[in-house]
């Protein structure tokens, strides 16, 4: 026969397992969570279908089997959901040319998709990159510039002179200056509309130069993606598509569709009094600007999940000590 005591103890080993099983909603029910056999799991507020996302801001469509985000039409490669952030990364263009002489010198590109009335800011954990030789790239933000690095050539001339008494080794595998700079962005909250400007410190370099040298970039890419994948200014110089980081909230005007609405006081599990950032908008109709408070989700200590949906958050599974 069993003792009571080792009996009790069977049945609270048990618990947890069962628990286990069933994992936490990520999606509405009865809405996908994923594209088609894709790896990347769609969390709600987004969502793919009629009734699966939140508001228009957060439709997913699948294109075989990759997710876009309709409302600024970008592939999504993650989404992520955590008590410090909201974020998703997105696939965006960097911004290239190879003939920057034949055309002034400088090209300027709404170099980076515009995020103006949308509850999605740029990411302070994102970097801004230059590639090339000679290369001048720098981030414009409301007319100012914001933030701008200089990348020269290989062993540059210039220590000859500068630096007589040693030669200086340069290892060309960091982002250091020689041919590709980095730089950091501003950590404002409310970063939305940016402009990559590319630019060249020499003017006369066509007839010196091969051609490869020739080609620049700029660019704003996740830091941590850029550290694990790019070790070499010649990797950073092939790239035509970064993931970006973008933080992410619900507006405040948004707010009542929301099931975890603070009114509505369901549970103590999560909160969604965090306003982290502000929107921009301009009213189409008068021109005149304003701003929506954009607020984060989060569940509260001792309970993890999805902080958006309905009862998204549950308990952690502590170990059971007696
Ligand atoms: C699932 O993925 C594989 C390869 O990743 C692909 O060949 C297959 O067609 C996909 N199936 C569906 C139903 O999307
Ligand atoms: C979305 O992006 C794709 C490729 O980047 C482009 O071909 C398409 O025209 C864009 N659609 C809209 C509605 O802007
Ligand atoms: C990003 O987009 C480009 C162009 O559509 C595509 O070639 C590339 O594979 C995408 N990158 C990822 C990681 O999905
Ligand atoms: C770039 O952004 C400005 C300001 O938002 C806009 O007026 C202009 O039309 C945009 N240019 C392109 C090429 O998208
Ligand atoms: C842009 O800058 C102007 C003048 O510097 C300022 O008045 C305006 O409020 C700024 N707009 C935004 C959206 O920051
Ligand atoms: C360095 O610069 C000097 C003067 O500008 C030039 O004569 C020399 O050829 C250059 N050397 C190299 C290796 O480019
Ligand atoms: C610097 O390097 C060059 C070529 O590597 C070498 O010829 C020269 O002697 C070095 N100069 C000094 C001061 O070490
Ligand atoms: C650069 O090269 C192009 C074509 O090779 C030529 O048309 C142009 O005049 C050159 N510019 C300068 C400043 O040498
Ligand atoms: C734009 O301004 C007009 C006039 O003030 C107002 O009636 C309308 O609701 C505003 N539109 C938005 C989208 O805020
Ligand atoms: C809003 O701005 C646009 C472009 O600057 C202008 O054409 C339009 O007349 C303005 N509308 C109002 C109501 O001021
Ligand atoms: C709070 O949420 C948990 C987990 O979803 C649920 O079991 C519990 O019934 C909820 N409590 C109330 C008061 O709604």
């Amino acid at each position: 026969m069993i003792p009571p005591l080792l009996f009790q103890l069977m049945i609270l080993l048990s618990w947890p397992i069962n628990a286990l099983a069933e994992s936490p909603a990520i999606a509405k029910p009865n809405c996908p969570t994923s594209c088609g056999n894709g790896s990347i799991s769609i969390q709600f507020p987004f969502g793919i279908g009629a009734g699966c996302y939140l508001d228009h801001q957060y439709e997913v469509t699948c294109i075989s089997s990759t997710p876009i985000l309709r409302s600024i039409n970008l592939t999504v490669l993650d989404i992520s959901i955590s008590s410090e952030a909201s974020t998703i990364l997105v696939n965006h263009t960097v911004l290239h040319s190879c003939n920057l002489e034949s055309i002034r010198g400088e090209i300027v590109m709404n170099g980076t998709v515009n995020l103006e009335s949308s509850p999605f800011f740029f990411s302070d954990e994102n970097r801004f990159i230059g590639v090339g030789c000679n290369t001048f790239a720098y981030l414009l933000s409301n007319r100012s510039i914001i933030s701008g690095c200089l990348s020269f050539c290989d062993k540059s001339n210039i220590s000859a002179e500068t630096m007589p008494l040693r030669n200086v080794t340069l290892r060309n595998s960091d982002c250091n200056g020689i041919k590709c700079c980095q730089t950091r962005i501003p950590s404002s909250r409310d970063l939305q509309q940016l402009r990559v400007i590319l630019s060249t410190t020499n003017y006369k370099e066509n007839t010196t130069m091969t051609e490869q040298n020739k080609c620049k970039s700029a660019f704003l890419v996740d830091q941590e993606w850029f550290g694990n994948n790019i070790d070499s200014p010649g990797k950073a110089q092939g790239l035509k598509h970064v993931p970006v980081l973008l933080d992410w909230g619900i507006h405040e005007s948004s707010f009542d569709l929301i099931e975890r609405n603070p009114s509505k006081r369901y549970n103590k599990t999560s909160d969604c009094n965090q306003i982290f950032a502000h929107s921009t908008s301009t009213n189409t109709s008068t021109n005149a600007t304003f701003t929506m408070p954009v607020r984060r989700c989060r569940c509260n200590p001792g309970y993890e999940g999805n902080p958006y949906l309905l009862h998204g958050c549950q308990g952690k599974l502590l170990p059971i000590l007696i």
